[in-house]
């Protein structure tokens, strides 16, 4: 059985802009964020809190944030690798934080520089200080269906970083096909083996669209309870440090497809692709 409402969760001035090879300027996001807004999204990931020399295109997130409406349906999103992060994530007026980790080790270092037992110590105290802060902390787990480093991944890895984030309190796990690697048998099964450990409902799908399988990846998951979706107007995006991975699943086809299986998301879809004319405008690329 299908949900009879998915929640789409915005993530293109994030995961979509933070690998354009221009710095988009702060401007052009905040309208970017603003048009979303008004199609309807009200969880957007609008930035990071990571290196500058890692990701020089987020440098500006705490410029964007200060310069957003208020969003009272939903909350602004950024990530935060460190406690150094979560600070600045604090004092900008985050909404939410989101920590990722990775199902595989050689993803995890040219990620974030460190190995994935690392990196969860390290999200711990971060954890604990969204927890007292009283801001809702998300969790990622990337090449959950295969690594541009190591090829595939077992569902079981993912499991067990997907059960330890669940674990320091994030009330919600992304699982990350990085590279659009998977098939809906193995996005299929990786749900199937992360639903044993941690609760469905918060189990929320990223994928991306490298080989056209992106929407079919969805359609099986939603079959197995999944009701989150993570996706970026236009197809944006990518990984810096995954060569080759292709945008996100575009926002545009995920709504379209939902409404199409008769699944409410709240969202416009008339705004919604004035908004991706409007970024793809702005970054002087054809439309998705
Ligand atoms: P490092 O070099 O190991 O860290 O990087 P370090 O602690 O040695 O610090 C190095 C420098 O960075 C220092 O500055 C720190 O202060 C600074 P310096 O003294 O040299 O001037 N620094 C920071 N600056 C700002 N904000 C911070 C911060 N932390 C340290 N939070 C680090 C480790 C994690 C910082 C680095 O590797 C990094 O920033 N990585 C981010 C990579 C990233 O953003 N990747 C893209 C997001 S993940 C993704 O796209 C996948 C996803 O979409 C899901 C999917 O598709 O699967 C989520
Ligand atoms: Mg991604």
């Amino acid at each position: 059985p299908l949900p009879s409402r998915v929640r789409i969760v915005e993530v293109g001035p994030r995961d979509g802009l933070q690998n354009e090879p221009v710095t988009v300027p702060t401007a052009v996001k905040v309208e970017l964020i603003e048009r979303l807004l008004a199609a309807g999204l009200t969880h957007i990931e609008i930035g990071s809190f990571v290196s500058a020399r890692w990701v020089p295109q987020m440098a500006d997130t705490a410029a964007v944030m200060a310069r957003l409406p208020p969003n009272p349906a939903g909350r602004y999103a950024v990530l935060v690798p460190n406690l150094k992060g979560f600070a600045a994530a604090k004092e900008a007026g985050a909404g939410e934080v989101a920590v990722f980790a990775s199902a595989s080790e050689a993803f995890s270092r040219a990620n974030i520089n460190c190995s994935i037992a690392e990196s969860l110590e390290r999200f711990q105290p971060v954890a604990e200080a969204a927890r007292a802060a009283g801001i809702p902390l998300r969790g990622y787990v990337s090449c959950v269906l295969g690594c541009p480093y190591e090829g595939m991944v077992a569902p079981q890895a993912v499991a067990n970083v997907a059960s330890r984030l669940v674990g320091m309190g994030c009330y919600e796990v992304s699982l990350g096909d990085t590279i659009g690697a998977g098939t809906p048998d193995s996005a299929r099964a990786c749900v199937a083996t992360v639903a044993e450990t941690i609760p469905r409902e918060r189990i929320a799908l990223h994928v991306h669209d490298t080989r056209g399988q992106a929407l079919a990846n969805i359609r099986a998951c939603l079959e197995l309870g999944v009701s989150v979706v993570d996706a970026a107007v236009a197809g944006l995006g990518g990984c810096p440090y995954a060569a080759g991975a292709p945008g996100n699943v575009a926002t545009e086809a995920v709504v379209a497809e939902l409404d199409r299986l008769g699944i409410a998301t709240g969202i416009d879809p008339d705004r919604l692709a004035e908004a991706g004319r409007f970024i793809t405008g702005a970054l002087g690329r054809a439309p998705a």
